[in-house]
């Protein structure tokens, strides 16, 4: 969407992943001071939002949405007060339908008054989600949204959470800063990778202004392993796929923090030149030996070696794969080890990889293609 956000993919921090509806105005105001002492909002993480019941389950008598008066009594404008003085964004959720999932009133049909109310409480991102859409297609519900954000007057980042619904890469490039190409992602090695393998068919639509969104992230929740919250941090990163901290960074565990503050593979999900990275070549017993791959600014690339196998084990990238001339002399940086790898490779790089774990590299190329010269 053409709005001047979202020019690379959306960094921060969403409330449903751990805290589901339990969420309160004193985890959101804790959750915005520990973005600030941990760091984190330095590295980019910036938007703070606030998932499904937010709201009260009824309108005003002016058909106004109103927050919970129980968890959220001070007020939307007052929480968005307390988290812009931090230098953060605030971020809340509404439903292109008539109810939430969580049964909250929905926004379909009400789209200028919400929008209004968003702008006026000085609301910096909407996620709009697609329970109870009365069967009405995402194409029709979303674009009304938009153009009520937009005749506020305030820039608001908006987010489309219609759950990969009518293959909404193919049209909400002209709706929406983000849409979900999957149903909701959970806290497993199996739902992870399922979601990294649907959100890669759709990587040619994704870039600048717009992006692909495999759901959000669960590191540090506790269902998956470090090598494998590794994994899905650097593919989700690699994929150019919104990063939004799905855990409790109240209190995040030395592993956690480790992963999320990575700064290096921060900067593959961030580079200008906005493209996402895919699957590029698979080997292995059901191809679970991966190489993903895909074009930074600078000639550079991004390399994932990810073993989706049981077993540790080699994986090799060969240059073909890659869209390298064979005998190119490339320069290799480790984005885990934080280190050059010594000597340069002109033809394949192999590395062993652990079993679930993911290794990620940036590649320069240092001489022309021999055709070049
Ligand atoms: C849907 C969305 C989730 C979350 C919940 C909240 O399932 O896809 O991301 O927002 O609703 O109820």
């Amino acid at each position: 969407l053409n709005n001047g956000l979202a020019q690379t993919p959306q960094m921060g921090w969403n409330s449903w992943n751990f805290f589901a509806c339990n969420i309160n105005e004193t985890v959101i105001k804790e959750t915005a001071d520990a973005l600030i002492s941990t760091g984190l909002a330095d590295l980019g993480y910036v938007y703070l939002n606030i998932d499904d019941c937010w709201s009260n389950t009824t309108r005003n008598s002016e058909g106004q949405l109103v927050p919970d008066p129980k968890n959220f009594p001070s007020g939307i404008k007052s929480l968005a007060d307390y988290v812009h003085a931090k230098g953060l964004k605030l971020g809340i959720y509404s439903d292109a339908g008539a109810f939430t999932c969580e049964v909250r009133p929905g926004s379909l049909f009400h789209e200028t008054d919400d929008a209004e109310s968003f702008a006026s409480w000085g609301v910096d991102y909407l996620k709009y989600d697609n329970c109870f859409n009365l069967g009405i297609k995402p194409k029709k519900r979303y674009p009304p949204m938009r153009d009520a954000l937009n005749a506020t007057g305030r820039t608001i980042f908006y987010s489309l959470c219609e759950w990969g619904e009518d293959d909404p890469a193919l049209w909400a490039g002209r709706v929406g800063n983000s849409w979900r190409t999957t149903g909701d992602i959970n806290d497993s090695w199996a739902s992870m990778t399922t979601i990294a393998d649907l959100n890669d068919k759709w990587a040619a639509y994704a870039g600048p202004g717009g992006w692909n969104d495999p759901d959000m992230l669960e590191v540090g929740n506790g269902g998956m392993t470090y090598q494998e919250y590794r994994a899905h941090f650097s593919i989700w990163a690699l994929m150019k796929a919104p990063l939004l901290v799905g855990c409790d960074v109240r209190n995040m565990t030395a592993e956690t923090y480790e992963i999320l503050t990575n700064r290096e593979i921060i900067a593959v999900n961030q580079d200008s030149l906005g493209v996402q990275g895919r699957k590029v070549n698979v080997t292995g017993t059901d191809g679970c030996l991966q190489v993903w791959a895909g074009p930074l600014s600078g000639h550079r690339l991004v390399v994932a070696l990810w073993n989706r196998c049981s077993k540790g084990a080699i994986i090799t990238a060969l240059w073909e794969t890659l869209g390298l001339e064979s005998g190119t002399s490339v320069a290799i940086r480790d984005l885990w080890q934080h280190k050059n790898v010594t000597g340069n490779a002109v033809s394949s790089f192999s590395a062993y990889v652990d079993a679930h774990d993911c290794l990620v590299y940036i590649f320069t190329p240092l001489t022309l293609s021999q055709s070049a010269i």
